[in-house]
């Protein structure tokens, strides 16, 4: 494949994500900075702006990646598809909207079961004496019985500068970067 081709394919396999909940890179790793340390967690993709470069998740407004792309909007993918052995990492800045038209159409593509998911009455990852369950509440199908989950709703949007590709078939690995500037795109073949 030649460098055009890898970016185009890259972009249609980011996209078929979005679509298929059983897609190899539904589900990359978010990483931010946490002071000066890194943080990782998963996320579902859940839109993808080939124009602009842009990939979407869906968070809670309290959670810390929130917090950490405030203080510090530098984001980070990581993408693995097992089924082709093709890596995407992908960097760029990200910012959290929580109200407005964007948000409200987001929500209303959330189902009803994971609505209840920005219901918790405290933040994610607030530590607590009993465990705590989210998502066994009755309620599945009607979507406004959790309908209050939209104050804790955000969208997370990330414009990407970079994409590294690194295929790793069998005993050959091939690997290639596109940076994307105000001029355009480069790219150029790695060393793996
Ligand atoms: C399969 C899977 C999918 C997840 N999807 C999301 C998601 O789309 N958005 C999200 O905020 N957290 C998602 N999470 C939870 C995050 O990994 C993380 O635990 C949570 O967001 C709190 O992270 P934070 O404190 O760093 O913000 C997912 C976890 C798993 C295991």
């Amino acid at each position: 494949m030649s460098l055009d081709e890898i970016l185009t394919a890259t972009w249609l396999k980011l996209s078929d994500a979005v679509q298929s909940p059983s897609a190899g890179w539904r589900l990359p790793v978010l990483g931010t900075v946490s002071d000066a340390s890194p943080a990782l967690r998963t996320v579902v993709l859940r839109d993808v702006d080939v124009e602009s470069w842009t990939l979407t998740c869906y968070t809670d407004s309290r959670s810390s990646k929130v917090r950490q792309l405030m203080a510090n909007p530098q984001a980070s993918w990581l993408f693995y598809c097992p089924e082709e052995r093709i890596q995407l990492r992908a960097c760029g800045l990200a910012s959290i909207s929580t109200s407005g038209p964007e948000v409200t159409t987001a929500w209303a593509s959330v189902p009803a079961f994971s609505r209840q998911n920005y219901l918790t009455e405290m933040p994610p990852g607030s530590t607590v004496e009993n465990c705590a369950v989210v998502g066994g509440l009755d309620g599945d199908g009607d979507r406004e019985v959790f309908a209050d989950g939209i104050n804790n709703f955000a969208v997370l949007r990330c414009t990407l500068s970079q994409l590294v590709w690194l295929s790793v078939d069998g005993q050959r690995q091939v690997s290639s970067i596109f940076t994307r500037t105000d001029n355009g795109v480069t790219s150029a073949w790695r060393v793996p």
